[in-house]
This record gives C-alpha cells, sequence and structure tokens, in this order.
C-alpha cells in the first residue's frame, strides 16, 4: 500500500481553508489545520487534526513544527489564512491596522513557508491563497492589495529559488465567503467599489469556496507546468 498524502492548510475555520480541507479529507488525505478556530470537520475525523495558533503572532509562528515521524507520499502546505485588513482610505491607516494585516497575509506565510521547507522531507508543494488585488490596484485596500502583491512575489522568488519543487500562489477569484460578506458591509465613502461587490453578489457570480479547493486538488495532481501565479477558475474540474 502507497503511502498517505499529508495536507496543511491554515486558516480552516471557514471559507476557502475549509473547503480546502473538506476536499482534501474527501480524497483520501491526511489533513493538519492551522488557526485560531477548530472545525469539528477536522477535529472529528480520524484523518483531521488541528494545531491552535494566532498566525499574526510571530512566536507562535515561530513554535510550529512541521517535522512529522509518518513518511508521506506527498506533502503540501496551502498558506491561506487572511484578513481583509482596514478599508478606508490609505491616509487614514493606522500603523497597527498596517502591521496585524501584512503580518498575517505575508510575513507569517513567508515565515511558515521557510520552516516547511527546511522541515519537511520528501515529495513537497507549497500554495498560497493570493488574490487578484495583488495585481490590481482597489481604492479602500492599500494594506490588503500590498500584502497579496507581496505574496505573489514572494512565490515568484521561491519558485526560482526551488525548481524542484511546485510552489504557486493562486487567485480564487471573488469567492462565496465571510470574506466577502465583510466587503459588502464596508461603506462607498471608505470603499468606492462596494456596490460592484454587491451586484456580483446580488447576482449570483460569487464562486463557490468547493469550486476553489476542486480546483486546487486537481492541479496538485497535474504533472504538466502552470504559471506560478495561476487563476483556479483556468482549471475547473
Ligand atoms: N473570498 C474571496 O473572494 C477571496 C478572494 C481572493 C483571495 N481570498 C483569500 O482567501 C483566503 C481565505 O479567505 P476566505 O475568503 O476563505 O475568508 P474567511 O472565511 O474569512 O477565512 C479566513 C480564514 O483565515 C483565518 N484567520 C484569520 N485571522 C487569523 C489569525 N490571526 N490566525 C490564524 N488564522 C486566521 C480564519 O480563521 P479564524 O478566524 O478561525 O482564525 C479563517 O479560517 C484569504 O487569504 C483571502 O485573502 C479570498
Amino acid at each position: 500500500m502507497s503511502a498517505p498524502k499529508r495536507m496543511i492548510v491554515t486558516g480552516v475555520s471557514s471559507g476557502i481553508g475549509w473547503a480546502i480541507a473538506a476536499e482534501a479529507l474527501r480524497l483520501g488525505w491526511h489533513v493538519e489545520g492551522i488557526g485560531r478556530n477548530a472545525p469539528a470537520l477536522l477535529t472529528a475525523h480520524p484523518r483531521g487534526s488541528f494545531t491552535s495558533c494566532d498566525l499574526s503572532d510571530r512566536t507562535a509562528v515561530n513554535d510550529l513544527t512541521l517535522t512529522t515521524e509518518q513518511s508521506y507520499e506527498l506533502t503540501v502546505l496551502v498558506n491561506n489564512a487572511g484578513t481583509l485588513g482596514p478599508v478606508k482610505p490609505a491616509k487614514k491607516v493606522s500603523w497597527a491596522e498596517i502591521d496585524h494585516c501584512i503580518t498575517l497575509n505575508t510575513s507569517s506565510a513567508m515565515l511558515l513557508s521557510a520552516k516547511f521547507l527546511r522541515e519537511v522531507a520528501g515529495e513537497k508543494q507549497l500554495y498560497f491563497t493570493g488574490s487578484g488585488a495583488a495585481e490590481f490596484a482597489i481604492e479602500g485596500w492599500s494594506a490588503y492589495c500590498a500584502s497579496k502583491a507581496a505574496v505573489h512575489m514572494y512565490a515568484s522568488v521561491l519558485a526560482k529559488e526551488h525548481p524542484e519543487l511546485r510552489i504557486h500562489a493562486f487567485r480564487p477569484g471573488k469567492v462565496h465567503t465571510p470574506m466577502q460578506a465583510e466587503i459588502r458591509a464596508t461603506t462607498a465613502e471608505d470603499f468606492p467599489g462596494v456596490g460592484h461587490f454587491v451586484e456580483e453578489f446580488e447576482s449570483g457570480n460569487l464562486v463557490l469556496p468547493e469550486t476553489v479547493a476542486a480546483s486546487l486538488l486537481h492541479v496538485i495532481e497535474r504533472k504538466d507546468e502552470i504559471p506560478v501565479i495561476f487563476s483556479t477558475s483556468n482549471y475547473t474540474v
């Protein structure tokens, strides 16, 4: 019998991370969630586990251990936990707001990835939940856009440093998650584009997190070359 596959996902209590964990479990993977709130999906499943960690806490991230005695056919890390951060004109954003958004969305994913590259042996792949906002400037989202642009570039650097590994950031599109609800709850004064996001929701145009998860698991199994930064909508199952 071949060794199982191991999936490590951050931010699994809701949205895209929850859906990735669910899809990986469905496909027979061992799934380890990392985040602040444990989902029953993982704690109640024989192939699931959860490590409690506030990923905006540098010491807590540093203390995580990714080594394991068990051998796996493949280990995948998906750096998915994230925050929308402050939504308001950049001139009103505080140091604490910038710090929290960049620490969680960028620095913590970088630190965990470095740990993953050092500590995890054998076949491995590394993914980041990126965003279209990394490449498209959105008024009112200065910290978020900057944090995700940094994530895309970080993934590109890692991919160059490790041509032997699959390393990617993916744009999931506008996904039906609590983060989209948070976007719709903002004001046009702070975020002039809020009306478009409300329209997209009301028109039923949001992508389901399950669709993003299925595309990601499909990409993980592919053997052909794909761009370092890709849209999951290009790899629908
Ligand atoms: N939804 C979209 O349209 C969209 C589009 C592009 C990119 N994304 C990206 O997709 C990723 C997932 O977001 P989502 O849309 O699925 O929203 P979500 O449902 O709000 O998920 C965010 C996840 O991050 C976790 N998280 C937040 N703060 C944390 C912290 N300090 N420490 C550990 N975990 C923390 C949350 O868990 P806890 O609160 O339980 O800790 C939650 O599981 C994010 O990186 C987001 O930027 C989303």
